[in-house]
């Protein structure tokens, strides 16, 4: 498995990380398979797993319980899970107990939380206590009500110095990379020049030292409009419908299942259900 020696090494080698959302046991699998570096069991799972419109709804025991899944399905590689809404903000030792949760019973390698304001004192209490922490800066998800809608941050030169500010406070806290999402590829050159940590973007431009994206994003599991920065592989959400049709289809019209698909009884043996 990869750590995050190799992410730095990869890093100042030049050589881009990748990384992808998982969810669930096949999707975790399907991601080691074809090599990523790391996985992300991101809270946008809430939007793309349990149907909520934003990642607020989710939950430490959802995290929990979708971080197990993907463990299980890519014990090889590099586990980050999502810290979920207001659960890293009440109390430092509220913070520490839901973080240890989901490393002991979900089984991550790695926590990311959202935000530098009020967090890098988190992030220093969370790796003091040995676990590894990736920050989120530019587009924070979980404080969309406060950004106001999702949108493109620090496109400003007053927005950029603080969003420049903000990385290297969460560098300085101990984070080991940063996700930097949706921010002008600008600045997101800048911040990757200057930070010794890698930075991973998403919607950040070609410059960040890695790379990801939301599995469902990348092969077109839902339909719907996709984000400008996504850029989608395939498109599996007609192929998934379409057979489900052609199983109904048959269905109504008997021609599945057939001969090959059913069971015999022993040649000698007769039924007589009516003894
Ligand atoms: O939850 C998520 O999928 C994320 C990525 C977009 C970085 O945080
Ligand atoms: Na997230």
């Amino acid at each position: 498995m990869k750590t995050r020696l190799d992410f730095m090494k990869m890093k100042h080698s030049g050589e881009p990380i990748t990384m992808i959302t998982a969810y669930d046991y096949p999707s975790a699998k399907q991601a080691e398979l074809a090599g990523v570096d790391m996985i992300l069991v991101g809270d946008s799972l809430g939007m793309v797993v349990l149907g909520y419109d934003s990642t607020i709804p989710v939950t430490v025991d959802d995290m929990i319980h979708h971080t197990k899944a993907v463990k299980r399905g890519a014990k090889e590689t590099f586990i980050v899970t999502d810290m979920p809404f207001m659960s890293y903000h009440l109390s430092p030792v509220d913070t520490l107990r839901n973080a240890t949760r989901i490393m002991q019973e979900g089984g991550a390698d790695c926590l990311k939380l959202e935000g530098a304001d009020g967090v890098t004192d988190t992030i220093l209490a969370l790796t003091n206590g040995g676990i590894p922490v990736i920050g989120h800066l530019g587009l924070t998800p979980q404080s969309v009500n406060v950004l106001g809608g999702y949108k493109v941050q620090g496109k400003s030169a007053k927005a950029a110095e603080k969003l420049f500010a903000d990385a290297k406070r969460v560098q300085e806290a101990g984070a080991i990379a940063l996700v930097l999402e949706c921010v002008p590829q600008q600045l997101s050159k800048e911040i990757s020049l200057q930070l010794d940590i890698p930075t991973i973007g998403i919607g950040a431009g070609p410059h960040t030292d890695g790379q990801v994206l939301v599995y469902h994003d990348l092969i077109g599991y839902l339909d719907g409009r996709v984000p400008k920065f996504v850029k989608q592989y395939a498109s599996i959400s007609p192929t998934i419908e379409q057979s489900i049709k052609e199983y109904i289809r048959d269905v109504k019209n008997r021609t599945f299942p057939e001969e090959k698909h059913s069971f015999n009884m022993k040649k000698e043996e007769k039924i007589n259900l009516y003894r």
